[in-house]
């Protein structure tokens, strides 16, 4: 019966840690604690848009929630638990195609997390970002959040989001 229960124990701490490996949180957490979400990579798309002030290609991505939300038009406002992520790559010309702009350098993935209550200072929005192949979390301190909530504050009736869902027939 003694050696059941051990098994079990170490069975059950074994697919803990193993968990925590397999979910890539190698990478440092934001300073304000978010964690870079797990499978972010594997998320579906919502829209993508193009700066030409930095030449730089963005894909916004979403968890599930982000993207029944987005497909059913439900997103002023976006759900608690939902999660957008954009990910940011330089422009970069296609070797065999001179006017396809295809992703260069990866600049870096951000994320904004909806949870109205824990974030209500900052729109009910949590912000946090990785820079480069690095995944360096981005930020001195907590305050960093102040940055990201201000340059958003002009798409606030929007649910302080500026990207446009792809409109899927
Ligand atoms: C200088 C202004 C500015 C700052 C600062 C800024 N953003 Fe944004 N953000 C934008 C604009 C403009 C867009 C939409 C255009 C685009 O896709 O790049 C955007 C889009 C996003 C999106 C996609 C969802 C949406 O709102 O369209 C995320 C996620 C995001 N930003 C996260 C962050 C995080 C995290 C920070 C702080 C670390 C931050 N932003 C700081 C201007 C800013």
């Amino acid at each position: 019966m003694k050696t059941i229960t051990l098994n079990t124990c170490s069975l059950v701490l074994g697919l803990a840690l193993g968990g925590g490996a397999s979910a890539g949180n190698t990478v440092p957490p934001a300073p304000n604690g978010i964690e870079l979400p797990a499978g972010y990579k594997d998320w579906r798309v919502i829209g993508v848009s193009h700066r030409t002030d930095n030449n730089s290609l963005r894909v916004i991505l979403g968890n599930d929630r982000a993207i029944e939300a987005a497909r059913a038009g439900e997103t002023n406002p976006w759900p608690d638990g939902a999660i957008l992520a954009k990910i940011v790559l330089k422009d970069s010309i296609h070797e065999h195609w001179k006017t396809a702009t295809v992703p260069g350098k990866f600049v870096h993935a951000e994320f904004m997390r909806k949870d109205s209550t824990k974030y209500a200072a900052t729109g009910g929005w949590g912000y946090a970002r990785w820079l480069g192949q690095a995944q360096t979390p981005y930020g001195k301190d907590a305050d960093f959040a102040q940055e990201c909530y201000g340059c958003h504050t002009p798409v606030k009736d929007n649910d302080y989001v500026f990207t446009r869902p792809i409109p899927f027939p």
